[in-house]
């Protein structure tokens, strides 16, 4: 169950934009004030004042921040169409916001599907990725009438318009073409997806099979409206989304000739953030230098698209955790949480890194701990050697950024309850 979320706080979050230094990402860092309280960006209140009947692990958002967020990334992709990639995450709540700033969303399923139209998105404003569309999904994405399926496969088109032609009569389907440019973003290979290797997409030679089908009318139902891709996630190496850019670019123009209903260029998300520190120069960065591909790449004749994910959310949530117990062996320190992979999968998956932080400093001493969850897998180990403040049986913590991809892949593993969510009271 969800918690109620404070009301919204749009004005505060307007008027905090500083866009050219950055100065508003700064402003939405997570910090400890001087009593030592660790606190989320824009929010007065102190993470440890929300441990009030603390029961179990819960997830907590920082809306305000989410906000913020949101209108920064807005400022630097305004010359796309962006729609949220909701597998990132689905809370209710998270997905009113973005809506309300005006994003669309991005489904990879019949659910998410179910999830945005609940939430409010109109259905002309979700896209529907994914390589494994089933018949049930896809007939629902006709019965809603979607704004734009992205094909993957020969098979999947030929299935599309199987469906819309069993539809009442003149059902149509804008349909882009997700285009695999067998590019390397250099991410950790569990979250590439523009390699040759990769199950995502189609290749040249698939991708001129499906355009042939078009060609010769087999797909009288679907409207090919362009390429899209998705080249991976957590990318920091931007340089390589400009070649993926440019590849796709150079394939749209192409095609232009040949198709007249192309007129979108849809390039996924991908952007990732440093999860290392809270330093927000390097999404600003990355930002600025995706502002650039969007506007010196994709030529204005094109109406841009874009499937962000992790950007927009990381930052705004945190896990909050109880220790249970310190544990000592020979040269090691275990920092046993009630938190395990079941409720934050990245670390287990893909070695991902999330700073833990305690919501309340005792010293300025630094330990070295390996943090781990109950779990019984060896993989169930948040950090090595990772340095904190001292902390003790009963302290709680903060498992950071883990406001994308935390949630929405947890599971009830080993019979433990999903994770509440829960929200900053301003
Ligand atoms: C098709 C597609 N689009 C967008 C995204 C969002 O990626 P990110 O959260 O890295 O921005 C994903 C994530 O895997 C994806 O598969």
């Amino acid at each position: 169950m969800n918690s109620v979320p404070p009301a919204s706080t749009n004005a505060s979050a307007n008027s905090t934009m500083n866009l050219s230094t950055g100065g508003d990402l700064k402003a939405l860092a997570s910090h400890y004030n001087s009593q030592g309280e660790l606190k989320l960006g824009l929010s007065s209140t102190p993470l440890l004042k929300m441990i009030d009947g603390y029961e179990r692990p819960f997830y907590l958002y920082d809306l305000k921040g989410l906000r913020a967020r949101a209108k920064i990334y807005a400022q630097h992709t305004r010359s796309a169409k962006s729609f949220f990639a909701i597998k990132a995450n689905a809370n209710r709540e998270i997905l009113k916001v973005l809506r309300e700033e005006g994003l669309g969303c991005d489904v990879v399923s019949g659910g998410e599907l179910e999830v945005a139209l609940n939430a409010g998105f109109k259905a002309d404003e979700i896209v529907f990725s994914g390589v494994g569309k089933t018949l049930a999904e896809v007939k629902l994405a006709f019965q809603k009438g979607i704004h734009q399926i992205n094909a993957e496969s020969v098979p999947e088109l030929v299935r599309l318009q199987k469906v819309a032609s069993s539809q009442p009569a003149g059902a149509q389907m804008r349909v882009a073409l997700r285009y695999n440019p067998d590019v390397n973003v250099h991410t950790h290979k569990y979250i590439s997806t523009g390699l040759k290797e990769n199950k995502f997409g189609m290749a040249d030679e698939e991708l001129s099979e499906a355009l042939a089908l078009f060609q010769n009318g087999q797909l009288p139902n679907l409207t090919f409206v362009g390429l899209s891709m998705h080249l991976g996630s957590q990318i920091l190496d931007v340089s390589s989304v400009r070649d993926g850019v440019k590849r796709l670019v150079q394939k749209s123009v192409e095609l232009r000739s040949q198709f007249s209903t192309v007129d979108i260029i849809d390039i996924g998300g991908g952007i990732g953030i440093d999860y290392r520190s809270d330093s927000y120069q390097a999404e600003l960065t990355l930002l600025k230098i995706y502002e650039d591909i969007l506007t010196t790449e994709i030529p204005s004749s094109f109406k841009a698209e874009a499937e962000p994910g992790r950007i927009l959310v990381a930052r705004s949530g945190v896990l909050i955790s109880q220790v249970q117990y310190i544990k000592i062996r020979n040269d090691r320190t275990f920092v046993v949480l009630d938190a395990g992979m079941n409720h934050l999968m990245r670390p287990a998956l893909y070695q991902a890194v999330h700073r833990v932080l305690p919501l309340q400093k005792r010293s300025s001493s630094v330990r070295r701990y390996d943090i781990v969850g109950p779990i019984c897998e060896s993989t169930d180990v948040f950090a090595r050697d990772f340095e904190m403040s001292e902390v003790v049986e009963g302290d709680f913590v903060a498992l950071m950024d883990a406001g994308a991809y935390g949630r929405s892949m947890s599971s009830g593993y080993n019979q433990h309850h999903l994770p509440e969510e829960k929200f900053l009271a301003d």
